[in-house]
């Protein structure tokens, strides 16, 4: 394995500051206010091929600089970047973030390298929008060129439960318990 190839972010680059806090699931009754949807994907890299590409072409890919991570402006660029697909306004032009909290892993003797792409909003249309936009495109056939060197395994949808909720799932229980 050349030096370099096992970065602490499977990509190399440094957390960037969207880290949305709009991640608590607030639509679908009181009950169950306060929790967020959760979408992991556990994608492989072809780190090979990334680290063939010259650093401005993958900043182009990302839409950050590598170093200081600075947003780029790719309104000129014939597709658009990473970051540009994972920006979702809605109807009133209000910008929406989610929390994202990656996981890079590898498995050196399998050559295996990847990240679990970790999301959590409390609209799960955000994320499916966001998915779409890189999938299928923006326009429909420009999917994100991050695809090019990962790609998707698995992928699951869960809802955690605010911890109030979850409180009251259990003293629930314990008093039907004790009631009988
Ligand atoms: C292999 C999987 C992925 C890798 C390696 C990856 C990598 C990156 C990198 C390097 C950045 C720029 C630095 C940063 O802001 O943290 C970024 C930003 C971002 N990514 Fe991903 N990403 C992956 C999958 C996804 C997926 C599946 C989504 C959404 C469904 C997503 C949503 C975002 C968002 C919202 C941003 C912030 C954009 C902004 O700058 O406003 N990413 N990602």
């Amino acid at each position: 394995m050349r030096r370099g190839q096992i970065p602490a972010s499977i990509w190399r680059w440094p957390d960037g500051p969207c880290r949305g806090s709009c991640w608590r699931a607030d639509h679908i009754g009181w009950r169950w206010r306060c929790g967020s949807y959760v979408v992991v994907q556990k994608y492989l890299h072809d780190l090979d091929a990334w680290s063939k590409v010259p650093t401005p072409r993958q900043e182009e890919i990302v839409g950050r600089t590598k170093i200081d991570n600075v947003e780029l402006d790719d309104d000129d660029w014939p597709r658009k970047s990473h970051k540009t697909l994972a920006i979702i306004v809605d109807a009133d032009g209000n910008e929406h973030d989610i929390l994202r909290d990656n996981m890079p892993f590898e498995r050196p003797g399998q050559r295996e390298f990847g990240t679990y792409f970790i999301g959590y909003s409390r609209r799960l249309w955000m994320i499916a929008k966001m998915l779409e936009r890189m999938y299928v495109g923006d326009p429909p056939g420009a999917y994100g060129r991050r695809l090019d060197f990962s790609t998707p395994h698995t992928g699951v949808t869960f809802f955690a439960p605010s911890r109030p909720t979850l409180e009251m799932l259990v003293q629930a229980a314990q008093k039907k318990l004790a009631a009988t």
